[in-house]
């Protein structure tokens, strides 16, 4: 039996190098555009591998502008065709990593997806599935946590990049993978990006950060300052940090059970949190909107979903109106997860290793209680109003399909906790 957190209550449930460069070029597979190869590329300056020679009937390396690195002004970009401008996708393979890629594609733009071989929750997807998932994009097989890997990966594509986009976060919100993902590699993202000619970064943050009480929080607001302090010592180099309410997933965790009889379950009176639920879709098009949009440049963009914010509460009575069954809650004090936070983190102090349970505990008591809306300066309090709003798909729609259709799509991650 583990206990699962959502944004909105918990369900219980059963656990039942030229040669060398070649190499890493033989990584990075075009799947959809079929592009000549770019006056900067050669069959002369690279050896193919093996498996490269293989997929090239099927696959063509990456097309891009034939510009070089040197003859790219660093905000030049803007003014340039979509097809032209290069754009790295780190974070390609999450969920909404996966819809910001679609959504660059569709828009024209060249996208470049950084992936591992083995991705998704727990590497369930291979490389032929990982290529099917990022059709129309370049995709390059590389790895964000080792830095020299991931510059030489960005080197052998010989063209230069316009604009990182990253979506990378830890699968799972432990203490240590927070740090390396959320931080550090997200940090090699931006100086690979950087050496290879990126002049503006699109970062996907939280907008919980406001208000930081956990690592990945704290994670997340290291890399924004560094992100903000290199485009104040380059006035060339621009950036858009994108701060999201509650997506979807992390809300549906209950409709099915609920559809199945059982009761809704929200800690207090259901009044503790609210949220402006956003799609995948919608966050994605916020996000592409980043790369070319001047209002969106140097910014911390906070960003909700259309509509009025709705509390677990009004979820709930949600679920049962579109279910037309009687409203049944389960109040859960909000206590109880105190008192069990409080235990963790005195097995902690001899237990080092239950670092992560801690965390865990940690991260589900936030949600339960801590609003995903912009934190109001003035007030000190969350305010729905002065959340802004985007996007056409409602929580409502969402519920509906899952009813209809389940939550395939919509896994939370490797704790089942975000
Ligand atoms: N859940 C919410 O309601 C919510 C609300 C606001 C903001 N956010 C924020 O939104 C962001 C993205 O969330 P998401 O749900 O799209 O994330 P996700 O589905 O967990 O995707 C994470 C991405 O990072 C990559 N990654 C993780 N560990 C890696 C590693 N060791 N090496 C290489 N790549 C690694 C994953 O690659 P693989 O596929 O290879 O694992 C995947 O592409 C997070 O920062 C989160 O805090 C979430």
């Amino acid at each position: 039996m583990s206990l699962c957190f959502s944004f909105n209550g918990f369900t219980l449930h059963s656990t039942k190098g030229q040669r060398y460069k070649a190499r890493i070029f033989s990584q990075c597979i075009n799947q959809g555009q079929v592009i000549s190869i770019p006056n900067s590329l050669s069959f002369d300056r690279f050896e193919f591998s093996k498996s490269f020679e293989f997929r090239r009937h099927r696959f063509s390396p990456i097309g891009a502008s034939a510009t070089t690195v040197d003859e790219t002004t660093s905000s030049s970009f803007r003014n340039k065709n979509p097809k032209d401008i290069n754009i790295v996708v780190v974070g390609s393979t999450g969920y909404i990593g996966k819809f910001v890629v679609t959504e660059l594609v569709n828009r024209g733009f060249n996208t470049i997806a950084i992936a591992r071989e083995r991705s998704g929750i727990r590497g369930r997807s291979s490389k032929e599935e990982t290529l099917n998932q990022l059709k129309g994009a370049n995709v390059c097989f590389s790895d964000v946590t080792d830095l020299g890997k991931l510059e030489e990966s960005l080197e052998s594509l010989g063209v230069p990049i316009d604009v990182v986009v990253s979506c990378l976060a830890s699968r799972n919100g432990g203490v240590k993978d927070s740090w390396k993902i959320d931080y550090e590699a997200t940090k090699h993202s931006l100086l690979a990006g950087r050496k290879s000619g990126a002049s503006h970064f699109v970062l996907l943050s939280a907008i919980c950060v406001q208000k930081p009480l956990l690592e990945f929080q704290r994670a997340k607001l290291k890399f924004e300052a560094e992100l903000m302090e290199e485009a104040n010592k380059d006035k060339g180099f621009t950036y858009s940090i994108v701060r999201p309410t509650a997506f979807f997933k992390s809300l549906g965790g209950q409709v099915e059970l609920v559809k199945d009889g059982k009761p809704y379950v929200m800690f207090g009176d259901g009044k503790l949190c609210a949220c402006k639920p956003i799609s995948e879709q919608d966050l994605a098009s916020f996000i592409a909107d980043c790369v070319l949009n001047k209002d969106k440049i140097n910014r911390i963009l906070p960003i909700g979903g259309p509509g009025k914010s709705l509390t677990p509460l009004e979820q709930g009575e949600m679920l049962f109106r579109l279910l037309g069954k009687e409203p049944k809650f389960l109040k859960v004090p909000i206590g109880i997860m105190d008192f069990a936070i409080w235990v963790l983190d005195s097995l902690v102090k001899v237990f080092p290793a239950m670092e992560d349970a801690a965390e865990f505990g940690k991260i589900g008591r936030y949600y339960a209680a801590e609003s995903m809306l912009l934190l109001d300066p003035e007030t000190g309090e969350y305010s729905a109003e002065k959340t802004p709003s985007y996007g056409k798909d409602t929580l409502e729609d969402f519920f509906d399909e899952v009813l209809r259709e389940g939550m395939a799509g919509q896994e939370l991650g490797e704790q089942t906790i975000f």
